[in-house]
């Protein structure tokens, strides 16, 4: 069955490109109300929302910075005053600055960390403030609010000269965990989608290779690199309430990359 968001509304941070986007797509789809949040790329976003408005759906862009508290907080205020409340949050921007741990500067672990960790840790809390504030409404959700982290496999699996992203993932999942605990009484869920490698613009460098393309086949048991979509169809149905009892969970999206590959042949 479908998922059934009608008149409920999300936020998807990172909204303008490639995971995120998809997902904002697949919640209009839904027909809930998105807000579109982006950092830079504002034609990017409004080609989000056209493609929302195409189907028939509704939406707001906000530019925001995540990882900057007085952003998210207006961002959030932009968002109730359009559409009433925030229903679901989709904590979806990330960025990765790789290079090898002994040449990492303090600069590219921060800023890493404060878009990824920092910037899902601040819209989470807002938006935890505003479910417990409207509290359920039964007619929409059954649930008071859902919060879902976009993570990575790289959550658990290390990735040499990745340190920053894997860390910062690694902090997410006890994060959503967490406040999954905490906020499960109000009757908020709270859970991570971990995808594997998914096209788009943050590894196009690999996969528009054929060589490392082939390379990064071989981690990929199901062999396909993944679609944005096989992430947002996810997200879409996570949210809903046919999803109600999952709470506190990660799930992985990954055409089995987290189930050690190399042992196929080996061991
Ligand atoms: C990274 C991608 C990578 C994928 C699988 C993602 O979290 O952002 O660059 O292709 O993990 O390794």
């Amino acid at each position: 069955m479908a998922a059934n968001l009608q008149h409920q509304t999300v936020l998807v941070t990172g909204a303008s490109s490639g995971i995120g986007q998809a997902i904002a797509i697949a919640m209009g789809k839904a027909g809930a109300n998105v807000i579109i949040n982006y950092h830079e790329d504002d034609k990017a976003a409004d080609d989000t929302l056209r493609q929302i408005e195409a189907l028939g759906g509704t939406g707001l862009v906000v530019k925001a910075d995540v990882s900057k508290e007085v952003e998210v907080i207006e961002m959030f205020n932009s968002a109730i005053k359009k559409f009433g409340t925030v229903d679901i949050l989709v904590n979806n921007a990330g960025i990765q600055k790789d290079s090898k741990f002994v040449d990492m500067s303090l600069k590219d672990w921060q800023t890493v960390m404060d878009t990824n960790l920092t910037g899902q840790f601040l819209c989470a809390r807002e938006a935890a403030r505003e479910f417990c504030r409207r509290g359920l409404v039964g007619e929409r959700s059954v649930a008071a609010g859902k919060i879902i982290f976009i993570s990575s496999v790289h959550n658990i699996v290390p990735w040499a000269g990745h340190a920053n992203y894997t860390a910062s993932k690694g902090g997410e999942t006890m994060l959503m965990k967490t406040m999954a605990q905490e906020l499960a009484p109000q009757k908020i869920r709270v859970n991570s989608i971990a995808p594997g490698a998914i096209k788009t613009d943050i590894n196009k460098k690999v996969w528009s290779d054929p060589q490392q393309a082939a390379e990064l086949l071989r981690l990929i048991p199901y062999q396909r690199i993944g679609e944005p979509d096989d992430v947002a169809k996810v997200a879409a149905w996570l949210a809903s309430d046919e999803a109600d009892y999952i709470t506190g969970t990660t799930i992985y999206v990954d055409g089995g990359m987290t189930l050690y590959p190399e042992f196929a042949h080996g061991g």
